[in-house]
């Protein structure tokens, strides 16, 4: 197909995106200007994302940002081909926003407009970074979502694996609430367990050896909890040792269900030559889980692909660039009735 940009829009969480992203005639992605406004301090005092405050905050800074990111491309939006905006899952007051901004800009420009899952963008993302071919595999890790995929094509997935209760961003950051540490708690536990042992804590490592490829957090959340009653006073090693236990368990817990993910593929994918497992989400930004990724990896025959940290947390860029290959899959545009959906699986 054609060269061809795209604008993208992302507003389904607490980050406003907007991003141009090329796609050449040979199917390669560029990303030509690429904004992304966090509201992380927006929400800091509240220890978690409030969504009428980010809902908001959309409203504020999207026509801003969609403007910036236009101008970084060198471009107007008489040379974008197509309009891609986030149309769910997510917080619905954001989705609202993104997509009925997506559908103003098509409308009045008469250009298509493609409505984007969300998880989708995450899946394709490879492919841009990548050049990635079908079929992989990909671990998502975000403050919402714990699944492992196996995305098949465009618009073709299944899935394998998902948490049975908290996302596992989640339970980093319930951990890192109830040990008195800041939000967001992911950087914050990795932080505290560099001066940890890992050994002290022998926490439960839940659906450990069990055939489905499930993942289930809730309960490491509550041994946590449980070792930091015992302890009280707890001190700041104590609480280094409980982040570096908390994260051994993690640690342990991936291995098993991603490794049985691996021979899996390998199993049902024998003709794929170079197997591959793709890693997204905020919680990708983890060196532990990083290191025990490609460790696993590396002992399957698989390789590890991480995009750079920007595009593994919400950005824009994965969206415009989930339209630009429906488009080049010849899959229809939405019309402008589309309606966003704050649960789409
Ligand atoms: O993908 P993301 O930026 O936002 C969504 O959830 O959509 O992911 C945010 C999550 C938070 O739960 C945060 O605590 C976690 O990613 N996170 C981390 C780290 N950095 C961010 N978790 C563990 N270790 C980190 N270094
Ligand atoms: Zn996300």
């Amino acid at each position: 197909s054609p060269p061809m940009r795209i604008l993208g829009i992302e507003t389904s969480c607490d980050e406003t995106a907007a991003s141009v992203v090329l796609r050449d005639e040979n199917g390669r992605g560029s990303i030509l200007g690429d904004v992304v406004l966090s509201q992380l301090e927006e929400h800091s005092a509240y220890g978690g994302v409030v969504p009428e405050i980010a809902a908001r905050a959309h409203v504020e800074a999207l026509d801003t940002l969609i403007e910036e990111a236009l101008l970084r491309a060198g471009v107007t939006l008489d040379d974008i081909d197509a309009i891609a905006a986030t149309s769910g899952p997510g917080l619905i007051g954001g989705l609202i926003v993104g997509l009925m901004t997506g559908k103003a800009i098509a409308r009045a420009t008469g250009k298509p407009l493609y409505a984007v899952n969300h998880l989708e963008g995450h899946a394709l993302t490879a492919r841009l970074t990548d050049g990635l071919s079908f079929p992989y595999l990909m671990l998502l890790v975000s403050g919402g979502h714990t699944q492992l995929i196996l995305v098949k094509g465009v618009g073709d997935y299944e899935r394998w694996g998902t948490t049975i209760d908290d996302a596992l961003g989640e339970a980093f950051d319930k951990t890192a609430k109830l040990l008195g540490l800041p939000y967001p708690g992911g950087p914050a536990v990795e932080r505290a367990a560099l001066n940890g042992n890992a050994e002290r804590f022998n926490f439960p490592r839940p659906l450990v050896g069990d055939a489905r490829l499930d993942f289930s957090f809730s309960g490491l959340k509550t041994a946590v909890r449980q070792a930091a009653q015992s302890l009280e006073p707890v001190t700041d090693q104590d609480i280094a040792d409980i982040c570096a236990s908390f994260q051994r368990a993690i640690s342990r817990t991936l291995k098993d269900r991603i490794g049985r993910g691996l021979k899996r593929f390998k199993t049902d994918h024998a003709s794929v030559e170079k197997p591959a497992l793709v890693v997204a989400g905020g919680v990708a930004a983890n060196q532990v889980l990083r290191a025990t990724l490609q460790d696993l990896c590396n002992k399957n025959g698989f390789d590890f692909i991480a995009p750079p940290l920007q595009l593994c947390t919400d950005n824009a860029a994965m969206i415009a660039w989930a339209g630009a290959e429906r488009f080049a899959a010849g899959l229809p545009a939405d019309g402008l009735d589309v309606a966003p959906r704050s649960r789409w699986p």
